[in-house]
């Protein structure tokens, strides 16, 4: 496995919000993370950045345990994290929010075999190439995804994590997004997606995971998830 999350127990105050949480990646794959709102999936992805702390529970990736290590720490070993907020830098140009996303020195992930320059970046993004010097507040609100996907790419994740990457966008912005997400992981990219969008999960991911409040209630393929109508009725909003 390249990500094995096992038994993770994450607390807002005296609110368990993860129970006993697992969530696993292997190589290659694309996994979606879904359930209804308030459910703690970007809790669980929070807890494998490092950005909250599990009071128990381990986090394995590449074989190494980096359960609470500082979120930079975590990105270093080869975690690119894009957060629901989509984080984009308004003020500065697309080309600066690049390069805000490149890990420089000993910060670099060498070990990873995801490598990122601009030129691939705009090979995969084309309209950031004709847009460099443009503000990122100017960019639609599909664009600001696809640069906040780009600046995390530019850290050389092995596994990317995307939290609701087409919430609030149109739908032909959404199917921009999806595409991207596909084309990154046949460029090598392993991903852990969450997404309220059930069409745009099932058409990605290998293997599907449905949280009920604060704990895992399903685990299996899109496959398995498509002939279970009642378990999508019971974790999805369907
Ligand atoms: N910073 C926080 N402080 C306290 N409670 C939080 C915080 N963030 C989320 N929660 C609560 O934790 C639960 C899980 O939230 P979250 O992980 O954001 O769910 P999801 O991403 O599945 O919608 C919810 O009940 C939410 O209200
Ligand atoms: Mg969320």
């Amino acid at each position: 496995m390249l990500l094995d999350a096992k038994g993770l127990n994450t607390y807002y105050g005296e609110s368990h919000v993860l129970q006993n949480m697992s969530v696993a990646v292997d190589s290659g794959e694309i996994v979606a993370l879904l359930g209804r709102n308030g459910m703690g999936k970007s809790t669980t992805m929070k807890s494998i950045m490092g950005l909250v702390k599990p009071k128990s529970g381990t986090v394995l990736f590449q074989g190494t345990d980096i359960t609470n290590l500082p979120p930079y720490k975590t990105a270093k070993a080869g975690i690119g994290y894009v957060p629901e907020e989509r984080r984009i830098f308004p003020n500065l140009s697309v080309l600066d929010n690049l390069k805000m996303g490149i890990k420089h020195g000993a910060a670099a992930n060498i070990s990873s075999r995801n490598k990122w320059t601009l030129d691939r970046i705009f090979e995969h993004f084309p309209f950031m190439k004709a847009r460099t010097h443009q503000k990122g507040a100017l960019l639609s609100g599909g664009e600001q995804q696809m640069l906040a996907i780009g600046r995390t790419l530019m850290g050389n994740p092995d596994l990317l994590m995307v939290d609701e990457p087409t919430e609030g966008l149109a739908p032909v912005t959404v199917k921009e997004v999806r595409d991207i997400l596909e084309d990154i992981n046949k460029a090598g990219v392993s991903i852990l997606l969450v997404e309220h969008n059930l069409k745009v999960a099932m058409s990605l991911a290998d293997r599907v995971y449905l949280m009920g409040k604060a704990h895992l209630g399903f685990t299996g393929t899109k496959e398995e998830l498509d002939a279970r109508p009642d378990i999508r009725a019971k974790y999805l909003e369907v």
